[in-house]
């Protein structure tokens, strides 16, 4: 059991972070979510079976500055003090070509794939400081398009490669603090957000033949590795990268 330790995890009503919020609590965590989701909570007691005690789901969302600094007064009033923060908010755009793109999904996906991360980093960062929390491990979800890319993902490209580049130098920032910063590069994963690419068979096709794995991944997959990197086994693992893509980077 992992008695006084806490997990925050943003999306963790559904996909890579609902899977998250499950493991964590398994291994004794308390587990705070932040999700925008109206249904969060209703998700969260179905998936979960029931709400137990020691998870706490805030309707954040990443977007907006003063509803994260609520949540974190949240986060304050139940006494918790996060030493894990798992960023998994995040969205995919419908694919276009450049010149399709609207404004105003351009800056939709910065908001929340890269802003959003920004500004939970921070504030997290902020109270594991003044908490005097004595270790710690941030780890945010890039994807493969955080280190290559495909077309018409520009802005979802973009704001992967974004978070490697903000885990690395965050990494360097507070490693002093005993806070390890790392970022994963899930390839394909069954959750809501890949369900159309999943019942494609034609893109599916396409995919698979690029994963030497020949599967795509299941969320709880990713979870472990999540938990991992969270965990004192990860000790010395900072300022990553981890590709989590059945080989897809390799091939
Ligand atoms: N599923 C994949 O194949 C895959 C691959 C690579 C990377 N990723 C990344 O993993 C992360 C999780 O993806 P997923 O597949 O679990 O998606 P998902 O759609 O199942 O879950 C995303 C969660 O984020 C929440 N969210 C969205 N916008 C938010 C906001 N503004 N504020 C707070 N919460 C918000 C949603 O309500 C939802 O609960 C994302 O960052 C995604 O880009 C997913």
């Amino acid at each position: 059991m992992n008695n006084n330790l806490t997990a925050l995890i943003t999306g963790g009503a559904s996909g890579i972070g609902l899977e998250s919020t499950k493991r964590f609590l398994q291994e004794g965590f308390k587990v705070v979510v932040f999700d925008s989701a109206q249904d969060a909570e209703e998700k969260l007691k179905i998936k979960l079976k029931s709400i137990t005690k020691n998870l706490l789901i805030v309707s954040v969302d990443v977007t907006n500055y003063q509803s994260i600094i609520d949540g974190f007064g949240k986060i304050k009033k139940a006494d918790l003090k996060p030493n894990v923060l798992v960023n998994s908010a995040g969205i995919s755009p419908p694919t276009n070509a450049l010149h399709e793109y609207s404004i105003d999904d351009w800056n939709r996906c910065i908001d929340i794939n890269l802003t959003g991360t920004f500004m939970v980093t921070k504030e997290f960062i902020s109270y594991f400081l003044d908490t005097k929390v004595d270790h710690g491990s941030i780890i945010n979800i890039s994807s493969i398009m955080g280190v290559t890319a495909s077309a018409a993902q520009a802005v979802y490209s973009a704001t992967k490669h974004g978070v490697v580049g903000f885990t690395k130098s965050v990494a360097q920032d507070y490693a002093h603090k005993n806070l390890r910063v790392n970022a994963i590069g899930p390839g394909v994963i069954e959750t809501p957000m890949t369900e159309g690419v999943l019942n494609d068979d034609n893109v599916m096709n396409a995919l698979l033949s690029r994963i030497p794995l020949k599967r795509v991944a299941k969320a709880s997959e990713v979870a472990n590795l999540i938990y991992f990197l969270a965990s004192d086994e990860a000790s010395y693992i900072t300022g990553a990268y981890i590709p989590i893509d059945g080989g897809y980077l390799s091939s």
